[in-house]
């Protein structure tokens, strides 16, 4: 009867110890996904701004973003899905690879976060559409983990007239 029950209690505390290095791996692989992220986000190169041009807009009545200034850029493959203005085309699907950064400043010179989507639904941190959310401070601090797959962030750009979850075009016409 005491063998039986010190086997129960092994197997358990194996069980544990499993489940422990497991869910480690999987924290990893989130950190990794945020990590390339910020990566591929950072630097400009390659990127066509909204309405192409660079400017600082002033954030939106909608936005659910602190910071006073924004600009938002597409990289090549997200930019196919611009037209010749720079603004979403009506009822666009943005295609596997699209990295989508909207920079947000604090001020006119300091970029302070970036909200970014990207496109990769084979992620383990993609949404049912295939979008990895991410939210990162400029110096790579993680404020909202990819792992999250936008829970803070989905019901406000589900809203009326987004168009496969953007909302620049809604706002800055
Ligand atoms: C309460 C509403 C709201 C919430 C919550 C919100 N956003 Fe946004 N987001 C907006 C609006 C409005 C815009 C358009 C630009 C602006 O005014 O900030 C925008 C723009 C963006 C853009 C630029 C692309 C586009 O056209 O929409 C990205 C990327 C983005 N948000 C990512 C995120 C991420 C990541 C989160 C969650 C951590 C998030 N947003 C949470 C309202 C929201």
């Amino acid at each position: 009867m005491r063998n039986k029950l010190q086997l129960i209690l092994i197997l358990f505390f194996c069980l544990a110890g499993v489940w422990t290095i497991n869910s480690c791996k999987k924290d990893k692989v989130a950190s990794e996904v945020d990590q390339q992220l910020y990566e591929m986000s950072k630097t400009t190169a390659g990127f066509v701004w909204y309405k192409n041009t660079d400017s600082l807009l002033g954030k939106s009545s909608g936005s659910g973003h602190a910071e006073p200034f924004l600009r938002t850029r597409y990289n090549s493959i997200a930019a196919t899905q611009l037209d010749t203005n720079g603004k979403v085309q009506a009822g666009a699907v943005f295609p596997e690879g699209s990295l989508i950064v909207k920079e947000l400043l604090d001020n006119s010179t300091t970029i302070g976060r970036y909200a970014i989507l990207y496109k990769q639904s084979g992620s383990e941190a993609a949404d049912a559409k295939g979008w990895v959310w991410g939210y990162i401070d400029a110096d790579g601090t993680v404020n909202q983990p990819a792992s999250k797959k936008g829970s803070a962030c989905i019901s406000c750009h589900s809203q009326a007239e987004n168009i496969d979850y953007m909302l620049m075009n809604k706002y800055f016409q």
